[in-house]
């Protein structure tokens, strides 16, 4: 696919070789029509959309001849002034149309907003993973003309930048191949795209954890040759009010340990890194965009592979927090770095901690791969599912239920990782389980701190065609979401 520079314009440029012009398939009573706005569609007069096979439908796209050697595109999904339809209607022209090198919009616009929508759609969208092929495409740079007569500030450019490049940033982490990414190469390329923000970056390495006691990183990474790390991403700009801890499972491969994953289930599991890099990329577009909001991400980076040195079934280790943990099963490791980059946020009392993993098969099974699930305090869950509405993403709350907190009691330790031989509720399990290591509000509180947990081992990854500015494969789906959590805060 193609580089973009995204221009906005009052008037569209001529009709020529190599542009494409975007219009609207609509509905206009029972019948379709077109809709467009500063461009001269004259030439379609007599065209019978019905036949060429034009659609109102969302992902529909007819590509058609127009003058001078240039073209249309007639797409479907676009409904006037709705922000949803107007962000994925721009993803499916950023997704498919990387041929051409002018791409201009006549779809018609009239709010500041509707235009953020289109472009960032179209950013978004404009994505495909090459670094892997010989054969890659020569990249073309294509502009993206949004023809407009409503005032767009150029703020709202630098916006759309900001939340592209954060979203695109985080899918080639999540695609890199594990050969390439593990726990320190990780730390290495947070550190490559914070350059030029303001973010303090702290690495703790295996030994700095072991005096720290996180035996959740250390035990899940220690069957690995290539060891844990902990990266702690702070945005601390001045006179920010609020306090927002981001914590991520970053699980670089997950082979499931000694309680090895069928090879079918491990297949793509390079992807169970996924909520670190979200967060990291969340942490670094708020920085971007100066949000007065204090952000930190905490990445809980290792590598669960199975040896001689591996955590077995049945061992007990110790969390940052103090408690121990019978660790039933190895492929429960997710919960158990989560654990300690949970209790370790909590010791600076944030107002809120949002953790974002990859959690559980369970949650796939349950909401499928466009939809997220949501454990937590009502509050912490309401104001998260608020902010994947402003972004346009799909999350849904899931109960807590306490009774099946009993199911991880263990003979010998304060509670056990998995209950085996019981998947019932896995996904709630799984949200009991890091319950357990969200501090108190302050040291004489009894309250817990905010606390909301997004799984998105589903979402995480689109294993069918691309859709609107979803492409095949790495999502990047709740790095905005997360942005918008934090601008809502940041207005507290
Ligand atoms: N990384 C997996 C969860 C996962 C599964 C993510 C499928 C994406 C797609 C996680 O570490 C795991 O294996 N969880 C176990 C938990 C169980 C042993 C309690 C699971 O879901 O089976
Ligand atoms: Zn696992
Ligand atoms: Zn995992």
């Amino acid at each position: 696919m193609a580089k973009h520079n995204i221009k906005v314009a009052s008037t569209a440029p001529a009709f020529a070789k190599d542009a494409i012009f975007v219009i609207a398939c609509v509905l206009k009573g029972t019948k379709l029509a077109l809709s467009a706005e500063g461009v001269d569609i004259s030439s379609l007069k007599s065209l019978d959309l019905e036949k060429i096979g034009a659609k109102p439908a969302a992902d529909s796209l007819v590509k058609v001849p127009g003058p001078n050697g240039s073209f249309f595109a007639i797409v479907g999904g676009f409904k006037p002034k709705d922000i949803d339809s107007l962000r994925y209607v721009g993803g499916t022209l950023g997704r498919t149309l990387g041929d051409f090198r002018n791409v201009v919009s006549a779809l018609p616009i009239s709010a500041e907003a509707e235009a953020l929508a289109l472009l960032e759609g179209y950013a978004v969208g404009n994505y495909s993973y090459q670094a892997y092929k010989s054969d890659a495409k020569k990249q073309i740079t294509q502009t993206f003309s949004l023809v407009t007569k409503t005032k767009v500030k150029p703020a709202v450019l630098t916006r759309v930048e900001i939340l592209r490049a954060a979203v695109h940033d985080t899918r080639d982490l999540v695609s890199m191949p594990a050969n390439d990414l593990y726990p320190q190469s990780f730390a290495s390329f947070a550190t490559k795209l914070a350059k030029g923000s303001s973010v303090t970056i702290t690495v703790l390495d295996e030994k700095k954890l072991a005096a720290g006691g996180f035996g959740g990183l250390l035990g899940v990474g220690k069957g690995s040759v290539r060891p844990p790390r902990l990266v702690k991403v702070e945005y601390k700009p001045t006179g920010a009010k609020k306090k927002i801890a981001f914590v991520g499972k970053g699980i670089t491969y997950d082979t499931g340990g000694l309680s090895l994953k069928p090879p079918n289930s491990m297949l793509g599991m390079k992807y169970d890194m996924t909520g670190a890099a979200t967060v990291l990329n969340a942490v670094l577009a708020i920085a971007r965009l100066k949000l007065k909001v204090h952000a930190s991400a905490y990445l809980c980076l290792a590598e669960n592979m199975p040896s001689g040195s591996a955590t077995r079934p049945g061992d007990v280790i110790k969390l940052r927090n103090g408690k121990t943990v019978e660790v039933t099963n190895t492929d429960a490791e997710g919960r158990l770095v989560l654990g300690d980059g949970i209790a370790l946020a909590s010791e600076s009392y944030p107002d809120l901690i949002v953790d974002v993993a990859t959690l559980t098969g369970a949650q796939r099974v349950a909401l499928g791969t466009r939809y997220a699930g949501l454990m937590g305090d009502d509050s912490s869950v309401d104001a998260l599912l608020k902010a994947t509405k402003v972004a346009g993403e799909f999350a849904w709350p899931m109960p807590f239920p306490e009774e099946l907190r009993a199911l991880l009691n263990s003979d010998i330790a304060d509670l056990m990782n998995a209950r085996v031989g019981n998947p019932s509720g896995g996904m709630l399990v799984g949200g009991l389980f890091l319950k357990e290591f969200v501090g108190k509000k302050s040291k004489t509180s009894d309250e817990l701190i905010s606390w909301v947990h997004l799984d998105l081992a589903g979402p995480a990854d689109n294993d069918g065609p691309g859709y609107g500015y979803i492409p095949k494969g790495a999502t990047g789906s709740y790095v905005r979401s997360l942005v918008a959590l934090a601008e809502s805060l940041s207005k507290q």
